[in-house]
């Protein structure tokens, strides 16, 4: 099946969560999908998208409130298609290691999406980022991409995959 647009939202505060969903996108695109990135925030309508992939940075674990608002505000429409979710956190090698289930809070939000599947990637902390917070980490030496190209475009491949064996969610609500 082509033709498919898929909706990759995100919540993001110093860009490292932007990045992972540009290459989501890139990916689906690749495998032959109509794919974009675009911030959780600006979005008003998933109507005209088959699917949705949404993620969020973590912050104290829970998503950034781009993503978590996203969620609420469009649920109904949301419900009526495919969901995936992904986090973007962990500023160590772990994400890449092992399999690191959603926070409790994410997976809040997730179940009141019905979502498909969860991811977490590991995070970004650049050396001057935003919030005062975030600096001081970073004065810390904790400032480093530990984000797996690798593993986003495999879990990227997966979700294309999904999609290619199923009908378009927007064909499917015109059926109703
Ligand atoms: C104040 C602060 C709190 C954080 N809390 C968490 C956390 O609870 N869990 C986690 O895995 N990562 C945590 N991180 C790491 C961020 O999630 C990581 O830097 C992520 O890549 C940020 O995404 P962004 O660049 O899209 O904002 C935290 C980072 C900061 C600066």
């Amino acid at each position: 099946m082509t033709g498919q647009r898929v909706l990759v939202a995100y919540g993001t505060q110093n860009g490292g969560t932007a990045g992972i969903a540009e290459e989501i996108a890139a990916t689906l695109e690749k495998d032959g999908l109509a794919a974009e990135a675009r911030p959780a925030a600006d979005v008003t309508d998933v109507t005209a998208y088959d699917a949705v992939v949404l993620g969020g940075g973590l912050y104290a674990g829970r998503w950034h409130r781009d993503a978590r608002r996203f969620a609420r505000r469009l649920k109904a429409q949301l419900l009526k298609r495919p969901v995936w979710c992904f986090s973007s956190g962990p500023l160590d090698a772990t994400a890449t290691q092992k399999e690191i289930p959603p926070t409790r809070a994410v997976q809040r939000d997730m179940s009141r999406l019905q979502a498909r599947g969860h991811t977490t990637f590991g995070g970004r902390l650049e050396p001057e980022p935003q919030g005062w917070l975030a600096r001081s980490m970073a004065k810390r030496g904790m400032a480093h991409d530990w984000r797996d190209f690798e593993q986003i475009r495999g879990w990227a491949h997966d979700i294309a995959a999904e999609l290619h064996q199923q009908p378009q969610a927007r064909e499917a609500d015109e059926r109703k």
